[in-house]
This record gives C-alpha cells, sequence and structure tokens, in this order.
C-alpha cells in the first residue's frame, strides 16, 4: 500500500501542516471566525489586515458578486491593533498549534514602523506586510507599486519585528520581480502574491457604480491565470530567494497544484470560502493529497517548482 504524501511545509520560518491557508480579508473578523476557517481545515491564518489606529472602512455597498468572482472595497476596517491584540490572544488560546500571521496595514513608514514594534509582543508566528490594498489611496498599493514603496515599508516593520516577515506584493505595479527583490531588500522572509485586482461594475440602469467607492478589488476564479503567471514570473526570475504564497482564485486542489507547480510553496484562499464554504480548506488540502497520490509524488515539496524544471525559463515566452 502507497504511504500517504508528506503534506507539510515550511514557508518563511513558519511550519505548516499543509499547504492552504486562510488568505486576510475572509472569515478573520474575530478569534471565533478564524477558529471556524481552522475546523474547516486551514493550516493557518492570516488575520485581516490591522492598522494602528481604528479604520471604519468604506460606505455601502462594499461588496458584489460578479460571473467570475467578487468585487469588493471594504476600506480596510478593523479595529486598530490593541483591540484587536485580544481577538488573537483568543484564538491562540484555543488553537495554540494553528501559526497565526498577522496583517499589518500602514500608511506611511513610521506607521509601519510602529506596528512592526506592537507586533513583536504578541502571539504570531509571523507579519504579512499589505503592499497591495487596491481600495485606498494612502497605503496598500501606494506602497507596492514601486520598489522604493515596497522597500521602506518592509524595511521598517523588519526594524520592530524578529520573526517572519511575509511581503504581500500587488500585480499592480510595472515589474513584480523589482518589487520582490526590493522586499527581500528590506528583509522579507517570504513573498505572497497577490492581493485583488482593481476594477469596476456599473449598474446599467442606475448609470453608476455599484461599489459607494467606486473601483473595488476583483477576486475570485477570474483571477487565477494571473496571479498564477506572477508567481511563475517570480519563481521563473532566478533573481528572488524567498519561498513564495500563491494568492488569488485558488478553488480546488487542483488550483492549489498548478500555484505549486509554478513556484508557490504554500497558498492563500480567500473567495472559495464563498463558492465552497468553509470546509473548502480541508477539500483542497485533499484533493491536493489526492492528486499526489494518483501521480505517484512522496509530498507536496515534491512538486514547487516543478513546471518551471519542466519548462525552463530561457523558453518561456520566446
Ligand atoms: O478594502 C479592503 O479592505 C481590502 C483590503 C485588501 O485587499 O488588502
Amino acid at each position: 500500500m502507497m504511504e500517504r504524501p508528506v503534506m507539510e511545509v515550511e514557508v518563511g520560518g513558519v511550519w505548516l501542516s499543509h499547504p492552504v491557508i486562510l488568505a486576510s480579508g475572509v472569515l478573520n473578523e474575530t478569534a471565533a471566525s478564524m477558529m471556524r476557517a481552522v475546523e474547516g481545515g486551514a493550516a493557518a491564518v492570516v488575520t485581516k489586515s490591522i492598522s494602528l489606529a481604528e479604520r471604519e472602512g468604506h460606505p455601502n455597498p462594499t461588496f458584489v458578486e460578479l460571473r467570475t468572482g467578487y468585487l469588493n472595497s471594504m476600506g480596510v476596517p478593523n479595529p486598530g491593533i490593541e483591540h484587536y491584540t485580544k481577538e488573537i490572544e483568543r484564538f491562540r488560546e484555543e488553537m495554540p498549534q494553528v501559526p497565526v500571521i498577522l496583517s499589518l496595514y500602514g500608511e506611511s513608514v513610521e506607521e509601519f514602523e510602529e506596528l512592526g514594534r506592537a507586533a513583536r509582543t504578541l502571539p504570531v508566528e509571523a507579519v504579512e506586510v499589505n503592499l497591495s490594498c487596491p481600495n485606498v489611496e494612502e497605503g496598500g498599493i501606494a506602497f507596492g507599486k514601486d520598489p522604493d514603496g515596497v522597500y521602506s515599508a518592509v524595511r521598517a516593520v523588519r526594524r520592530g519585528f524578529p520573526r517572519g516577515v511575509w511581503a504581500k506584493l500587488t500585480a499592480h505595479c510595472p515589474d513584480i520581480v523589482e518589487a520582490a527583490k526590493a522586499a527581500e531588500r528590506g528583509g522579507a522572509d517570504a513573498l505572497v502574491a497577490i492581493n485583488t485586482l482593481k476594477g469596476i461594475a456599473i449598474d446599467p440602469y442606475l448609470a453608476m457604480p455599484v461599489l459607494a467607492s467606486g473601483t473595488g478589488g476583483y477576486s475570485g476564479e477570474g483571477i487565477k491565470p494571473l496571479a498564477l503567471e506572477k508567481v511563475w514570473e517570480l519563481a521563473s526570475s532566478g533573481e528572488v530567494e524567498a519561498p513564495i504564497v500563491g494568492s488569488g482564485g485558488i478553488t480546488t486542489g487542483l488550483d492549489a497544484v498548478e500555484f505549486l507547480m509554478a513556484g508557490a510553496a504554500a497558498v492563500e484562499v480567500g473567495s472559495a470560502v464563498r463558492r465552497r464554504g468553509v470546509g473548502v480548506f480541508s477539500q483542497i488540502r485533499e484533493e491536493i493529497e489526492a492528486f499526489l497520490v494518483e501521480e505517484g509524488y512522496g509530498s507536496a515539496g515534491e512538486i514547487v517548482g516543478l513546471a518551471l524544471e519542466r519548462y525552463p525559463h530561457e523558453e518561456v515566452g520566446e
């Protein structure tokens, strides 16, 4: 009888029992909702993006379902790091074995530095620097769109935070490899690619955008090929050393396998919770495992970057 494949992976200093993680922005308002994601099979949780001070977020409507995914413009609503701490502590008490990655949202280098210092005292394995929210003027993409912004935000967090620093990159930049290299120079231990993509939906009968803020971040199955290509670009560049976490439209185990084969060490799953329910994390893990068994692979780690090895970079796109 064939042995079960090894599903454990290590990403930027964080050990995961398997490669499927809850992404920021879904099911992470409270300790209870994050615990539901773990009960649904998530190997680790990324929290909501948390700022220094409380943020109200954007007025409704902030969310719309599309044929091929979703558009949201929440505006990073959150209670601020001091108040959110109790959610992290409560989660930790109940699920001490499950890694927590705290997503940080800052609007200045000083804020990022202070957030890094504040996170140091919290029971989290890593932080994820949000360089990619498309729904705000001052933070998110304002940092992620150019290498200097990426470097300064990551460096600022790194100064205060001694454990894993993950940088969540945006596809809305001229060259994601340059952004990744800047993140590494700033001290990132892992790279997350990508966040939602800026989009818009218009109500033809009202002749106005559906979302109150006009544009929003597009997520779900429709963005999977774009997100996968960004992971491929990073992994095939030969210029990036940090492990990559793939994110964007991953809904099935085979989607996750594609990301692993493109070079991701793990994947974040968010919108798929709406498609398949909270058990989606277990379903994806089981589907990855079934694929590995069927194809005779011994571990999830074994397929990381396999498509790159089979299709050398010099030939890509030529
Ligand atoms: O609008 C939002 O809160 C989205 C945040 C993000 O995509 O990082």
